[in-house]
């Protein structure tokens, strides 16, 4: 069958990029996604079991700092568009160690842009090159305002540096080479199948097993939660009709203190389990807080909304709800996933 487009996603075993490939196979049959990672500790197959037999799906175990096989699979599945999302996710992992960030968000990224480069050469139509970008690169709000998409860069953490790094390498092939570029700037996701490091996962998994909940320094750093399937959601929207060269926020309009956050699914997965609503919040433990720790987050999705007609659709007390349920359902996917190298994570970040 000849597929209409030939979309390679990258990181598409890990959190998002699953949502995002499982969405493109069901709402578009006639494109082929070529689904590339490296399959990190981040990346989990089993994230994509319902879907890994569809017809117009490929997996490639491929890591992006290899140059040379990104131009091979360009030419292997005539890639002719790319949403890229494979990258270093974590920043406590990117504070202890900074290298895989650089190797992975930076040079991986540049590579993809080089093979971009190379197979499109100047024929650009019907091409486009997402970039899958975080509001992190805008750096620390105090109590008011927003991050537009005409805030200054200011990076903190060798995370979001590395991923401003990459922005401003993918703006500069669209500048200097006129690759056709778009980029999206989006702010904490939560929902099934993330890796139980961040925030809302950790807290679930440790609630179920009474476990302390660790809260960085005072508990009232604050961000901006965006249910994942919404995030897919605005992907695709961006994908399809957003403007070459734009940058799009995407943001769930939900802020939460960090403490307020942990409360809540204390009594959500506490009923859940059938325990005193409030009986986990005992465990709650203020522990030595985060280097150089971004104060607040918060998006003004404005022009995704006015221009692209997209708006967040869950709010956070069903995506919440629904969260904390996923996790304590999937309880072998959790097992798996906590099981081995994230003891030894979890030690060394918590002891
Ligand atoms: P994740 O850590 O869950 O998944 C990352 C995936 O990339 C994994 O499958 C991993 O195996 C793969 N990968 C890592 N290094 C690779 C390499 N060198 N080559 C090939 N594959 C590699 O991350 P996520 O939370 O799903 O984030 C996906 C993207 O979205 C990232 O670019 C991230 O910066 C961005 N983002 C994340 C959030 C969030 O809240 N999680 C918010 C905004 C933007
Ligand atoms: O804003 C988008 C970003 O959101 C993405 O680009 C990143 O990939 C993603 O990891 C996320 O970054 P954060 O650092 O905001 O997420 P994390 O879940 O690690 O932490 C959320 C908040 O909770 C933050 O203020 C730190 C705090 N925290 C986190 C952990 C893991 C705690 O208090 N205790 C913890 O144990």
């Amino acid at each position: 069958m000849a597929f209409k487009k030939n979309i390679l996603i990258t990181g598409g075993a890990g959190f998002i990029g699953s949502h995002v490939i499982r969405l493109f196979l069901e709402k578009h049959p006639d494109f082929r996604i070529v689904n590339l990672d490296a399959l990190t500790y981040a990346g989990n197959l089993e994230n994509l079991k319902d879907v890994e037999n569809a017809d117009n799906y490929v997996f490639v175990k491929e890591d992006i700092t290899d140059a040379e096989a990104m131009q091979n699979v360009f030419r292997d599945y005539q890639i002719d568009n790319v949403i890229h999302l494979a990258a270093e996710s974590h920043v406590d992992r990117s504070i202890a160690n900074p290298m895989s960030f650089i190797m992975t968000n930076i040079i991986g990224t540049v590579n993809l842009l080089n093979a971009a480069r190379h197979h499109w050469k100047d024929d650009f139509a019907g091409k486009r090159f997402y970039h899958v970008s975080t509001d992190e690169v805008y750096g620390s709000l105090g109590e008011t305002g927003f991050f537009t998409e005409e805030t200054s860069y200011d990076p903190r953490s060798p995370y979001s540096s590395s991923k401003a790094s990459s922005d401003h390498l993918v703006r500069a092939y669209h500048h200097t080479y006129g690759l056709p570029i778009v980029i999206s700037n989006c702010s904490n996701n939560y929902g099934p199948n993330q890796f139980p490091e961040k925030l809302i996962p950790l807290v679930i998994n440790n609630i179920k097993h009474n476990k302390p909940l660790p809260i960085y320094g005072d508990g009232k750093y604050t961000r901006d939660w965006l249910w994942v399937k919404d995030h897919a959601a605005a992907i695709d929207v961006i994908f399809r009709t957003g403007k070459d060269g734009e940058t799009y926020n995407i943001g769930g309009n939900n802020e939460w203190k960090n403490i307020d956050l942990v409360e809540v699914l204390c009594d959500k997965t506490d009923a859940l389990l059938g325990r005193e609503v409030g009986s986990s919040r005992k465990l709650i433990t203020f522990v030595k807080d985060r280097a150089g720790h971004d104060r607040r987050y918060a998006i003004d999705a404005t022009k995704l909304k006015e221009e692209l007609n997209w708006e967040p659709t869950v709010q956070a007390d069903e995506g919440l709800e629904m969260t904390a349920k996923w996790y304590l359902e999937n309880e072998e996917w959790l097992e798996n996933v906590t099981s081995g190298n994230y003891q030894k994570y979890y030690e060394e970040m918590y002891s």
